[in-house]
């Protein structure tokens, strides 16, 4: 399956980027740190999400619409008392210009909500969170986590017809994680 190729090629940046949160989670000392952390990821997936409507939107897959996450990363924000900041652009996004390479950030996007849980848990341990408040986007589906992710990766298998189709899939989730570990660390 082509699933099981790409956990495995990108497991590195996977790594990396985790770790980078890890981190960003062990020093988190306030609400305005959370803001922070909130507004990087608004900044990026924001940026990414425009790139990638250009060809993936809900007239070709179905649930698109559920899926996008920068609004509800702007909830979270305005919930808390932050600003809004701007997205990314340019080469400090992956580049997005077909439907196989947005299909790669998308994978990106929506694995996010995996460790979303993990992140979610961590935060409310670290900071004083009053019944979930700014905590939407790392709740993400909730209890139907689990289905959106086996749904997205039935569609993606099914997207990656050939091998060309699997390294041009592989190569810009790769970016895409890459690009964010920068953004990260800016
Ligand atoms: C503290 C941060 C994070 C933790 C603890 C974490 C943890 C996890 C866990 C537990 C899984 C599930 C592995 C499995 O069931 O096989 C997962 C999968 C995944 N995560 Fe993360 N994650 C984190 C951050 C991120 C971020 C920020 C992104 C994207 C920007 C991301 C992208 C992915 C992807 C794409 C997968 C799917 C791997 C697959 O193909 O099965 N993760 N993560």
């Amino acid at each position: 399956m082509f699933t099981e190729k790409i956990k495995e090629a990108t497991l590195q940046y996977h790594q990396q980027t985790e770790k980078i949160l890890i981190g960003k989670m062990k020093s988190m000392r306030s609400k305005q740190d959370y803001i922070d952390l909130l507004a990087a990821f608004y900044g990026y997936f924001g940026g990414l999400e425009q790139q990638i409507e250009r060809y993936i939107n809900a007239s070709n897959l179905a649930d698109y619409n559920d899926r996008r996450k920068t609004a509800a990363i702007a909830d979270d924000i305005k919930v808390l008392g932050g600003d809004i900041p701007q997205k990314a652009t340019g080469t400090q996004l992956p580049e997005i210009d077909n439907y196989l390479q947005a299909f790669g950030a998308l994978y990106v996007i929506e694995g996010s909500t995996l460790g979303g849980k993990i992140i979610s848990k961590m935060i409310q341990q670290h900071l004083h969170i009053d019944n979930g408040a700014g905590l939407s986007f790392f709740n993400s589906y909730g209890g139907q986590t689990e289905q959106m992710w086996n749904s997205f990766k039935e569609i993606l298998n099914d997207v990656a017809m050939t091998p060309e189709d699997e390294v041009i899939i592989t190569d810009a989730a790769n970016q895409t994680f890459l690009k964010f570990k920068n953004w990260l660390e800016k």
